[in-house]
């Protein structure tokens, strides 16, 4: 039975006030005339792209990036106007599309952008496009390495002969923004070269940095991507530069609670054995929500602002933690990261440090089963 009005079992409270503190913190370090374009791809890493969308245009963010075609169309549908720019690979049938909805495509090789070309000038449309060069990456991109540059400079101003597409960006991606300054000036270097032969194309936007980079993004660029800062995942962890807040705060529901007469095993393979005594809570969390198995060696829970460690194995639907001597009742919510009622933060990049991931992927895990739930103050 449900006893609180969040829900009757996982849940993920998403903090509109957390997000718009980080828009404003990444904002401040940033330089003035470079503006930001919010990543919400992968449905805004996990936290709904739509709402997340909304709020990014209510704090003013120009743009907007996502990874899909679908991605694209659902902000669309959902009313989101103002640029947007898909970074992942769409199939060139979708030109007419894009050019109809204004919805702004990646170009990452020769063969690809021809085709988006011909495709739209079927269509009778033109898409803006933006150029993107693998400056290091070894991903998506133009080559920019010395004996690629004529080809790839020959054949970007060829794109933008005729009709069919038009010049809006030019791009590239850090390999490791948060952690090796050298290479990423390496990137910078390798992009310039590139930019500098096709100064005569009208490209208005020219982005490279992520959240590990805010800093970087200066002129040529004018534009930043950021995503996980926006999310209060600190790009580098170690280093953490950023006063950021948790936007998304997971939490499981208590609804079982037992103090065990005897000694016992927890869970499945029984790999935790408990004293008779003991006090455990069975919390409605579990990985098929998105809890990461391997955190269970390590793993403790907030409840009340208390720590509970995990006991056992995860299970799909549930998982199970140890509650002796805290002050715990069946109904409480047990909190996995983010921010609990009584102000208690347990960091997505602590929780993710100790299952041996990144907050990204924590974010991106929690499933489609755990309502979201938006608050603000
Ligand atoms: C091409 C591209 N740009 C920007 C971002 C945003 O990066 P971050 O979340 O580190 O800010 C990503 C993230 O994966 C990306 O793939």
């Amino acid at each position: 039975m449900c006893t609180n009005a969040w829900s009757d079992r996982a849940v993920a409270l998403l903090s509109a006030d957390g997000l718009r503190h980080n828009v404003r913190e990444i904002r401040r370090t940033m330089k003035k005339d470079v503006q930001l374009c919010g990543v919400v791809k992968a449905d805004a890493y996990g936290h709904g792209a739509v709402p997340t969308a909304r709020i990014l245009k209510e704090e003013g963010v120009s743009w907007l990036a996502v990874s899909t075609a679908k991605e694209a169309l659902e902000l669309r549908s959902a009313g989101i106007d103002g640029p947007i720019l898909v970074l992942g690979v769409v199939p060139v049938d979708f030109a007419e599309t894009a050019g109809r909805l204004a919805i702004s495509l990646s170009v990452h090789e020769q063969a690809y952008g021809e085709a988006l070309k011909d495709a739209a000038v079927r269509a009778g449309t033109a898409v803006h496009a933006h150029v993107k060069l693998d400056t290091g990456m070894t991903r998506l991109g133009y080559a920019t390495v010395p004996d690629d540059l004529t080809d790839t400079v020959t054949g970007i101003r060829r794109l933008f002969s005729g009709t069919g597409l038009i010049a809006e960006g030019l791009f590239s991606h850090f390999a490791a923004s948060e952690s090796d300054e050298a290479f990423s000036k390496e990137q910078i270097r390798r992009y310039l070269s590139v930019y500098e032969r096709l100064r005569d194309l009208p490209f208005a936007v020219r982005h490279i940095g992520n959240s590990g980079a805010l800093a970087m993004c200066e002129s040529p660029f004018n534009m930043c991507r950021s995503g996980i800062a926006l999310y209060g995942g600190q790009p580098d962890p170690l280093h953490p530069d950023l006063d950021l807040k948790p936007v998304m705060s997971v939490f499981g529901r208590i609804v079982q609670i037992k103090t065990l007469s005897q000694t016992e095993t927890v869970g499945y393979s029984r790999t935790v054995r408990l004293p008779a005594g003991a006090r455990v809570a069975v919390v409605e969390i579990g990985y098929a929500d998105g809890v990461i198995r391997r955190w269970e060696e390590t793993g403790y829970m907030l409840v009340r602002g208390q720590k509970a460690p995990l006991a056992g194995r995860v299970s799909m639907d549930r998982l199970v933690i140890n509650i002796s001597e805290l002050d715990v009742s069946a109904g409480d919510y047990a909190l996995y990261f983010g921010t609990d009622k009584s102000g208690a933060v347990l960091s997505a990049d602590d929780v993710a440090a100790r299952a041996g991931t990144i907050s990204y992927e924590l974010f991106c895990r929690i499933s489609a089963r755990v309502p979201r739930i938006w608050e603000s103050a």
